[in-house]
């Protein structure tokens, strides 16, 4: 819950990372270096993207990335403070970045981790001043690796961490290591993320469903039948809300704070959907289940599950409260 009186004892990530750090089995300074370096990239996209249209950075770059996506001055921009920050981490060997073709070695740093991002997500949405973010997934190398693509072709078990970045009305970061999910929110005037949702959960229930149905007419026929149905009321339920943003963290977010069911489902033209495994779908499983809540794909296999062939392999993706997720496996006829 929310305190309401005035808090002369906050909670920074830097201090909540080194209170962590204690408890945690295998810590070491370096991944309280790493968290930092992410949490500084996200201060300083933050901080460019609320002044885009201010320093004419709205609009195309006039190129495009390695799944199709036309880029946007801001993807660009936001790639490269990504880049530099994890650069001069000085620990992180490995990146891969939906705005890269091709995977990005540091082979002069000395750390033990691989970090897959999606630098600027929902950045059609940007030059409305819509919420976009950053999301990020974490790998530590596998032994004796000094840094390969090996490194990140990797089962979503083998993820150590996952976070997200939403720049809204507030700058919102959502973390897991592992041990569950704490919230933080960026306090401008301190420069410091502070925790606000200590052990998020997601609820486990909410008549809200969000998904794209400009896509419906190229839907499997199940998958249509299966929204046909949430929108119906029956009689112990009324029909479904929909809410859909068009950001995925912006909708994830609001996914995580009311509950519902998020999806982006594959469908005629993109048997795999849009979303991209390792920087997308990977990292907000890994949020969803460690909050309570699930995440799997058009087949209801769990995402967590799948390993990626190729760096910007996507993935269908259905994740929300227990609740929701499992009305979809079983409509499938999977065991919840
Ligand atoms: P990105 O901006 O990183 O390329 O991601 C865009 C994604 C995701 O944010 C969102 O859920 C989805 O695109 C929306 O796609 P549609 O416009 O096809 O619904
Ligand atoms: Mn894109
Ligand atoms: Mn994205
Ligand atoms: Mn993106």
């Amino acid at each position: 819950p929310l305190k309401e009186s005035f808090d002369t004892d906050i909670i920074t990530l830097p201090r909540f990372l080194l209170e962590s750090q204690k408890c945690a089995k295998h810590a070491t300074g370096e991944f309280t270096l790493l968290l930092n370096a992410l949490q500084f990239a996200f201060k300083f996209i933050s901080q460019t993207i609320r002044r885009a249209e201010l320093v004419h950075l709205i609009g195309l770059a006039g190129a495009s990335n390695a799944t199709g996506d036309e880029q946007k001055k801001l993807d660009v921009l936001g790639d490269e403070i990504f880049i530099n920050a994890m650069k001069g981490s000085g620990i992180v060997k490995v990146l891969v970045s939906e705005e890269q073709e091709d995977l990005i070695l540091f082979p002069t740093a000395n750390g033990t981790y691989a970090v897959c991002c999606d630098p600027i997500d929902g950045s059609s949405n940007l030059d409305a001043g819509v919420s976009v973010g950053t999301i990020v997934s974490l790998f530590k190398l596998l032994p004796d690796s000094s840094g390969t693509i090996k490194d990140v072709l990797r089962n979503g078990r083998e993820m150590v961490g996952a976070c997200y970045a939403m720049y809204g009305a507030s700058t919102h970061l959502l973390l897991t290591t592992g041990q569950g999910v704490d919230g933080f929110t960026l306090d401008t005037n301190l420069g410091e993320f502070i925790l606000v949702y200590p052990d998020l959960r997601i609820p486990p229930q909410r008549s809200i469903y969000s998904i794209n149905e400009g896509n419906s007419f190229y839907w499997d026929e199940t998958i249509r039948g299966f929204i046909e149905k949430l929108k119906k009321p029956s009689d112990n339920r009324k029909p479904y809300s929909a809410r859909y943003v068009g950001s995925m963290v912006a909708d994830v977010h609001r996914t995580f704070l009311y509950g519902g069911l998020f999806a982006y489902p594959g469908d005629r033209k993109a048997r795999n959907g849009k979303l991209r495994l390792l920087y997308e779908a990977f990292p907000m499983a890994y949020l969803m289940e460690q909050a309570g809540g699930l995440a799997v794909n058009d087949r209801g296999e769990r995402i967590l599950d799948l390993t990626p062939e190729h760096i910007h392999d996507k993935t269908s993706i259905w994740l929300g409260s227990p609740d929701e997720v499992n009305q979809y496996l079983s409509y499938i006829g999977k065991p919840e």
